[in-house]
């Protein structure tokens, strides 16, 4: 998945938008998803997923942080990420169709609370780079 200039230009945008509550988006993406595509809910057995968990707020956190600093090295998101890349790969070993539902949820909660933000060409930008971070989560499993 291969960002052009004005991709990057968008994305860096939204997330300058977002902001401070980023780490709320990331609760609510997680919250819709679990909603949305129950199936997903297999790979937290261990997490509350109550409407409200402190588990998933926590968890959602960790997830928008971690966009976030692909955001900051968007030129080097599979460098960014790599830690993130084994822990996906080699042990959580997520069915990579997840990651289209995660980042569904994500743009959903986007479009939400920054409705002016999404244009459609935002919208496909944003689309590109929740697809190249998922590409680069599953890039080592074998
Ligand atoms: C853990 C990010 C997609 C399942 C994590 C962690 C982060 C993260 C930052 C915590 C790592 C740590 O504690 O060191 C992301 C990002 C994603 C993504 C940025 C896509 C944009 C998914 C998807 C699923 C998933 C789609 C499954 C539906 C998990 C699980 C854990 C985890 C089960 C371990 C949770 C725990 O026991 O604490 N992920 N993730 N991830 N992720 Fe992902």
């Amino acid at each position: 998945m291969v960002l052009s200039g004005n991709d990057k230009t968008n994305v860096k945008n939204v997330f300058a938008k977002i902001g401070g509550h980023a780490e709320e988006c990331g609760g609510e993406t997680l919250e819709r998803m679990f909603a949305t595509y129950p199936q997903t809910k297999t790979y937290f057995p261990h997490f509350d997923l109550a409407h409200g968990s402190a588990q998933v707020k926590a968890h959602g956190k960790k997830v928008a942080s971690a966009l976030v600093e692909a955001v900051n090295h968007i030129d080097d998101i599979a460098g960014a990420l790599s830690k993130l890349s084994d822990l996906h790969a080699q042990k959580l070993r997520v069915d990579p169709v997840n990651f289209k539902l995660l980042g569904q949820c994500f743009l959903v909660v986007v479009a939400i609370h920054h409705p002016s933000l999404l244009t459609p060409e935002v919208h496909a930008s944003l689309d590109k780079f929740l697809c190249a971070v998922g590409s680069v989560l599953t890039a080592k499993y074998r």
